[in-house]
């Protein structure tokens, strides 16, 4: 039996099979997540998968509620998968903030679920490095972020010549659309438009554009030109005073699909243009706001970074390394009266915070070996009898063959 259509098996060394994924590859990518947000300050929090579907049908866009995995539970209510971690923290924020120092600084690996057509970089789950701050106002806020996310890709190995943070705003388009167009309520339609910019014909989106009234022509000036608004500079300023310049730069092509945000956004991708994008984020002033009723008013801003694409860039860039199952210590149990004395042994070792493994059954001692040598065991211990009959430990490193016999008590 298969997983389901978008779903992964995760493999320890060595994967089975080409397209295997390896859970060495997801712990390298976590613990360098985990890693960089921790020398950032940010803690970690968590929250529920499974989440009342109106969560999500007030707070995200379209294109995420279209992707939801949701059902009726056994008790009647509407739930649904978490398909981004957003409106979760939005909404633990809103009940607990006055309980933490500003601004807080918090991350989460949540795996996350979206009905949408497997594709390359796109599956029906993944899980996503969440990084976010709230209770901050200043772009300052948005630099720190920014260098997060461009360190935790330096972390794995990345360097500028790999990837780009695309740096947006949509106060920059707000104006924009403001100076173009008169119906002001129809802002977050035009936003879409953008958002589809590069995916759709140019005659399709010149088509959409002239039912808001807005020229194309004008749009792709815009863009073009690139100039960056007031917050944008201050976020320029932070990398370069950083010596992070090389890893971002403005483009207004980016403006997010997701309904909330309200300031800076942006998105990294890979230099090449060969993948989706490795992440994506920017400023939410309102939703704290939105999930609360109105009774908390906290700015928010943040990003996710799928696991997916990142692997995918990873091994197209030879960053992956290779994993080994080493184990430090292989107890061989060559004589089984001595199974009990070799198990306490087992126990002391691991006690002692060493990794250790040992033949479950009685077994051929070369077979013993040989599993010792395909556990890339540093040393084996063996114990054996002295002929006064006192119980002797033999260890023998594995690299240079050095035996050496003692006490139990000394090999610990
Ligand atoms: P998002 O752009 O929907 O943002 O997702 C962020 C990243 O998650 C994407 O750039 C991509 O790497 C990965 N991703 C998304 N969907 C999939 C998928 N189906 N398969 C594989 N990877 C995927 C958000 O989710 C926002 N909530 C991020 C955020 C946090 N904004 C503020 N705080």
């Amino acid at each position: 039996m298969q997983p389901l259509p978008g779903f992964r098996d995760f493999f320890p060394a060595p994967v089975p099979l080409r397209d295997s994924w390896s859970a060495d590859l997801r712990q390298h990518i976590f613990d360098a997540w985990r890693r960089t947000a921790r020398s950032y300050g940010f803690r970690e929090y968590d929250g529920p998968p499974l989440e009342p579907l109106e969560l999500y049908t007030l707070k995200s866009g379209d294109e995420i509620v279209q992707q939801l995995f949701n059902f009726e539970d056994k008790g009647g209510r509407q739930v649904a998968l978490r398909p981004e971690m957003t409106p979760t923290l939005a909404r633990m924020i809103a009940v607990a903030e006055r309980h933490y120092r500003k601004p807080i600084k918090w991350f989460a690996i949540p795996q996350l679920f979206r009905y949408e057509k497997q594709q390359k970089g796109r599956l029906r789950e993944h899980f996503q490095f969440n990084a976010d701050i709230f209770g901050e106002s200043d772009p300052a806020a948005d630099a720190e972020l920014v260098a997060l996310l461009i360190d935790s890709l330096r972390a794995l190995g990345l360097t500028s010549d790999d990837f780009v943070v695309r740096l947006s705003s949509r106060h920059a388009w707000q104006a924009f659309f403001e100076a173009h167009c008169s119906e002001s309520s129809r802002a977050y339609e035009f936003y879409q438009i953008i958002d589809k910019l590069e995916r759709d014909r140019p005659e399709v989106t010149e088509e959409k554009l002239k039912t808001l009234g807005v020229s194309f022509d004008k749009v792709r000036a815009f863009v073009d030109a690139g100039e960056p608004n007031d917050e944008l500079r201050v976020v320029l300023e932070h990398l370069a005073a950083r010596g992070l310049s090389d890893f971002a730069r403005v483009d207004y092509g980016v403006i997010r699909g997701l309904a909330y945000y309200t300031g800076i956004v942006f998105e990294a991708f890979d230099k090449k243009g060969e993948f989706r994008a490795i992440a994506g984020g920017g400023r939410y002033d309102q939703l704290v706001k939105l999930v609360s009723g109105g009774k908390v008013d906290l700015p928010g801003l943040g990003f996710g970074m799928g696991d997916v694409v990142l692997a995918e860039l990873l091994k197209s860039r030879a960053l992956v390394p290779s994993f080994t199952a080493a184990i430090d210590v292989f107890v061989l149990i060559e004589d089984e009266s001595l199974r009990t004395h070799s198990l306490a042994l087992v126990q002391r070792l691991r006690d002692s915070g060493r990794r250790v493994d040992f033949p479950l059954t009685a077994s051929k001692s070369d077979k013993q070996f040989k599993r010792a040598l395909e556990l890339g065991a540093a040393r084996t211990v063996r114990l054996e009898r002295s002929p006064e009959g006192s119980v002797l430990a033999r260890t023998k490193d594995l690299a240079s063959r050095e035996e050496t016999v003692g006490t139990t008590e000394a090999v610990v």
